[in-house]
């Protein structure tokens, strides 16, 4: 192997890891995407209190607890996610994600997917910011 094939091999496979993303920042509520395969992105956040009600008109919404916990509210019932565990918002479903204390999450979601939906407001995030 020479020195040019080495460096690519050293650029080229490094594993998304949540930990050391997850120290680069420490707002809550502003998705960070750290992976895209095709036009799907994975985007890593901290919640903490009370997101908006809002829906995906357009899209499913996939939610993954890597730490602490999360509810999402839907005007007919709650779910409440461990660390470990999936769940996918139905697309047009209203939602409202709520945790009691800090919690570190991975959105699954397609590209161009505004985290606050149709709802808009003071909550709404950048899109398609990489860390
Ligand atoms: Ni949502």
């Amino acid at each position: 192997m020479n020195l040019l094939s080495f460096w690519y091999f050293v650029v080229m496979y490094q594993p998304v890891s949540f930990a050391e993303k997850f120290a680069r920042f420490a707002e809550t509520f502003q998705p960070k995407v750290v992976a895209q395969m095709n036009d799907v992105q994975f985007k890593l956040v901290r919640v903490e209190g009370d997101f908006v009600w809002h829906s995906h008109p357009e899209t499913d919404e996939a939610f993954l607890v890597i730490e602490g916990m999360l509810a999402i509210d839907f005007r007919d019932g709650r779910v409440e996610l461990q660390p470990g565990e999936l769940f996918v918002v139905p697309r047009g479903k209203e939602h409202k994600p709520f945790a009691a204390g800090e919690t570190k999450i991975l959105l699954i979601e397609p590209a161009g997917t505004q985290n606050t939906g149709d709802a808009g407001g003071a909550m709404t995030a950048p899109m398609d910011v990489w860390i």
